[in-house]
């Protein structure tokens, strides 16, 4: 890692740090309880629904952050906030960290 990713890290883990709930955050049950989110957001985290995002491969610390102001009501829409509203702060970091762990490859449009 060099030396502005590094820092990069430490300052995006001081950022996400008081965002953390106090359970670990578990991958397995983050796949387990994505069942719901799925016919929006994609079995594999690639939405399948035309006007939801996509999920996979995002951070931990914009999933957890956007799950939390949509329960919170400072993001608002007419689904997710419903969504969100029963969401535990476990169950955020449980999802956040299944989404996240999806890997994703991007290919480029060839432009002349
Ligand atoms: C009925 C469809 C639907 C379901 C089910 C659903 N979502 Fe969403 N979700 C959406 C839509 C639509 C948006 C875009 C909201 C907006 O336009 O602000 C969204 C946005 C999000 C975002 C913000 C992404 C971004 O790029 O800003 C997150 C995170 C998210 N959803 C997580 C979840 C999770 C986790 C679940 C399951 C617990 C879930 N959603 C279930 C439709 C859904």
């Amino acid at each position: 890692m060099n030396g502005f990713a590094s820092r990069a890290a430490a300052a995006l883990m001081v950022v996400a740090c008081p965002a953390m709930p106090a359970a670990a955050a578990d991958v397995a049950a983050g796949k387990a309880k994505a069942g719901e989110c799925t016919p929006c957001h994609g079995a594999n985290g690639l939405a399948v629904a035309p006007d939801a995002p996509n999920l996979a491969g995002d951070s931990v610390y914009y999933l957890t952050a956007q799950l939390k102001a949509f329960r919170g009501g400072e993001r608002k829409h007419e689904q997710m906030s419903i969504i969100a509203k029963g969401l535990t702060d476990e169950d955020i970091a449980d999802l956040a960290a299944w989404f996240s762990a999806i890997t994703v490859t991007a290919t480029l449009p060839k432009v002349e």
